[in-house]
């Protein structure tokens, strides 16, 4: 089995949630941790651990911003072994109301954030055959109303991955993607409402949900096996086959899960 002990991972999107949980988890595990975020001071307790550990402040939608960050990892330890793009945010909207930037700007961090990052890294990872992650959703297999940007974005990186793992099939490198359920985080408080601004508020019960830190030794775990990819929950396994095998009954029950969330955009219809 692959560990990550003494191995170089690199965690996009580090300062919350599963990100924030898969850089202790790292850690815990014995590797050398690097991630990025727009706000990296969030992890200033971890700096403690700085011969093992360094954050750094980077927009993963800016494809300098990937550069640089990847080409500090190089210089300081000579590459990454593991890249998990994990970095993302979500939005709740429904089309017809969304403005397009909130839908670029979902493809921006999620998609074009991982593509940056995967493009500077791959080098080093090749030489060290190693591993690219990307955290996905079930919304990368079954699209969700309200969600349409976040949907595309999700379905766009499983299948850059997928055509990726089929390139590199044996060249060593191992690709692969998570897809957590709902999981307690930051990500619906700042998921983009119609006009870009974030919502503020999560319309989930989060401390009902998988905590980022189960999420995250799952995902480690999934790493450490070489997975292919992980449906975490029973929920997500269930919406992932009974698309594939019942598609119009799909429709109709994830539109009546998100209809009875609580100021669902879907009243509107
Ligand atoms: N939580 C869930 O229910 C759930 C379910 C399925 C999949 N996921 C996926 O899990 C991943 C992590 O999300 P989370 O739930 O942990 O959300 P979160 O608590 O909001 O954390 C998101 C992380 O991404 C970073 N990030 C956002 N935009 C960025 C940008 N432009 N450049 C660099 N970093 C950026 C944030 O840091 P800054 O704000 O400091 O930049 C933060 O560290 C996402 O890809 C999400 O789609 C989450």
């Amino acid at each position: 089995m692959f560990s990550v002990k003494d191995k170089v991972v690199v965690i996009t999107g580090g300062s919350s949630g599963i990100g924030k949980a898969l850089v202790t988890e790292a850690l815990a595990r014995g590797a050398r941790v690097a991630t990025c975020a727009r706000n990296p001071e969030k992890l200033q307790s971890f700096l403690v651990q700085q011969d093992r550990f360094f954050c750094f402040k980077a927009d993963v939608s800016k494809e300098q911003d990937c550069k640089i960050f990847i080409d500090a990892v190089n210089d300081k330890w000579g590459g990454a072994d593991v890249l998990i793009n994990n970095a993302g945010i979500s939005m709740r909207a429904l089309f017809e109301d969304a403005e397009l930037s909130v839908i670029k700007e979902l493809m921006d961090v999620n998609f074009w954030g991982a593509i940056y990052c995967t493009k500077f890294a791959l080098p080093a990872i090749l030489e060290r055959k190693g591993i690219i992650a990307g955290v996905s959703s079930i919304a990368g297999y079954r699209g969700l109303p309200g969600r349409t940007g976040y949907s595309a974005s999700k379905f766009a990186m499983q299948g850059f991955l997928e055509a990726l793992r089929t390139e590199l099939l044996y060249s060593g490198v191992h690709v692969m993607w998570v897809s957590p359920g709902f999981t307690a985080s930051n990500i619906r408080n700042v998921a983009r409402s119609s006009d870009g601004s974030a919502q503020a508020e999560t319309p989930l019960d989060e401390s009902k949900l998988m905590s980022a830190e189960q999420c995250a030794s799952i995902i480690m775990d999934g790493v450490e096996k070489r997975k292919r990819t992980i449906i975490m929950t029973g929920q997500g396994k269930l919406a992932v086959w009974l698309n594939k095998l019942l598609p119009s009954l799909a429709d109709k029950l994830v539109y009546k899960h998100f209809l009875n969330e609580p100021d669902s955009p879907l009243k509107k219809y």
